[in-house]
């Protein structure tokens, strides 16, 4: 079914038989002049004029649309959100829905028919053939990974699974499609690779910090799998042309983190008067950087970074574990005082280490600033802040999270047939067949 171009604000799906699926919107005021902001807005690549004076059916289908993987999880939900409220292009957001994909973070965009939530696996080749056919994104952007470096250490398999395995199978799936593209839109299309500093391993306390030209030395079940995946992403750029971008970004924290990582856990644990778990003697160093400075040098990467490059993300924000764990103490005792009038760092408990604890990790973060122009916005004092500040506003989500009501959530929330599309069953059902 072709869009209607009279409408004054016009979504158009197609109907598939599974009860019809979002595949752009945007404003269109005539059948020839198109009022979205074009490609040029997101993207600098040049496209040729035709793009732009486009005929708006072959824009709209082929060119507002932009696939993200992960985009339930910490970061991934950041940035769609923060995408979607400075753009109107349309997101396909794939998502596997692990323990740490929580559609709850896009509860705000329940009945904003830009956002499309698919519940699939980045290794599910089908699905990815098919989704990628059906709605032509002009980009791709892969947050999905298993990112806990203490899960990794328990239990690898899912970690190779998804962060390798899946990655190559996205690459390939992405590659078949892009070769398949006209050759304006296959050149302005581009493949955004998220990935990590621990990929370069630990500094000693005196290094330098982390530039793009530093070896990989990946020491966690996790960074190893980053890594690799890495340089499949490499390899798919030098190898068949895929025009890929990879940011490496050191630690992110913000709203919708979940509590298994270092912030997070400590403000929920110390407001439910848990003990705060400091690994060994609490001196590592980690570079901190607000999650929506992360999502913001995403788009800047996206929109102007030359396809092969590597970026570097970092806040300029190196600090010892145990200085953060007594920021948040600090914070919450202004912001939210124990009863008994006590300082919440009378909660912090030192704790066995983590095997094989990477020491230091630190970004030097000239390349993205010399080049694209980008730094964060926030410093360590003001993000934090404003983190601690979300979590006492935002009880629910924690507690949700925590009891794992979000996934009862999907189900009460997400059961209009716009909603969470069920990638994974269709598509196991193709593969058998
Ligand atoms: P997260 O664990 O919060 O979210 C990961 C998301 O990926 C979840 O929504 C999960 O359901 C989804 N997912 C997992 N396996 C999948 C699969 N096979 N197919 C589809 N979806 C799948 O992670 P995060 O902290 O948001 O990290 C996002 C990305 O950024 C990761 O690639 C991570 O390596 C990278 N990164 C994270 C940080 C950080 O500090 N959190 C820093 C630098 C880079
Ligand atoms: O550097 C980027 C990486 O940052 C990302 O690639 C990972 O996905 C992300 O999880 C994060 O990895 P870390 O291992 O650095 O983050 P985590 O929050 O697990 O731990 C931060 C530091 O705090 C680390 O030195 C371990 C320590 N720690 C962590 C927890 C959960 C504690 O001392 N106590 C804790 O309870």
């Amino acid at each position: 079914m072709n869009p209607d171009p009279t409408a004054s604000r016009a979504g158009f799906r197609e109907d598939d038989g599974e009860g019809g699926r979002i595949l752009a919107l945007t404003m269109i005021s005539t059948p020839t002049k198109c009022a979205t902001r074009h490609l040029s807005d997101q993207f600098e690549t040049p496209v040729s004029p035709s793009l732009y004076s486009c005929a708006c059916f072959n824009y709209l289908t082929f060119h507002v649309t932009i696939l993200i993987t992960g985009g339930a999880g910490f970061i991934g939900g950041n940035f769609v959100l923060d995408w979607l409220a400075q753009s109107n292009d349309a997101v396909i957001n794939l998502d596997k829905l692990t323990y740490a994909g929580n559609p709850e973070t896009l509860a705000s965009l329940q009945s904003d028919p830009r956002h499309t939530l698919v519940q699939g696996d980045i290794g599910d080749s089908a699905l990815l053939a098919g989704l990628l056919a059906q709605h032509r994104p002009r980009a791709v952007v892969n947050f999905a990974a298993e990112s806990h470096v203490d899960r990794s250490i328990h239990g690898p398999e899912d970690f190779i699974q998804t962060n390798i395995v899946g990655t190559f199978r996205l690459l390939e799936a992405v590659r078949a499609y892009w070769m398949g593209m006209a050759s304006d839109a296959k050149a302005a299309f581009r493949f955004l690779h998220v990935s990590t500093d621990e990929v370069y391993g630990s500094l000693s306390k005196d290094a330098p910090a982390f530039t793009e030209a530093h070896r990989y030395e990946p020491n966690s079940p996790y960074s190893a799998s980053k890594a690799a995946s890495d340089h499949l992403v490499r390899a798919w750029h030098h190898t068949y042309g895929l025009p890929v971008l990879t940011t490496n970004c050191s630690n992110n924290y913000g709203p919708y983190h979940f509590p298994e990582k270092l912030i997070p856990l400590m403000i929920v644990n110390a407001l439910a008067g848990k003990p705060l778990p400091v690994y060994g003697d609490g001196l590592q160093v980690r570079d901190w950087l607000y999650v929506k400075d992360h999502c913001s040098a995403i788009r800047r990467v996206l929109a102007a970074g030359t396809p092969g490059e590597v970026y570097n993300v970092g806040g300029w924000n190196e600090k010892p574990n145990i200085e953060i764990v007594q920021t948040v103490c600090r914070l919450l005792d202004a912001m939210r005082p124990r009863a008994d009038g006590q300082s919440y760092s009378a909660q912090i408990t030192y704790v066995k280490d983590r095997p094989g604890h990477d020491r230091r990790y630190a970004i030097d973060a000239s390349k993205i600033e010399r080049e694209l122009g980008w730094k964060p916005a926030e410093t360590f004092e003001t993000g934090i802040e404003k983190t601690i500040a979300w979590y006492l506003a935002n009880p629910e989500w924690v507690a949700h999270v925590q009891s794992g009501a979000y996934r009862e959530w999907v189900q009460t929330h997400y059961a209009q047939p716009e909603g969470v599309q069920q990638g994974l069953a269709s598509s196991a059902e193709s593969s058998a067949s």
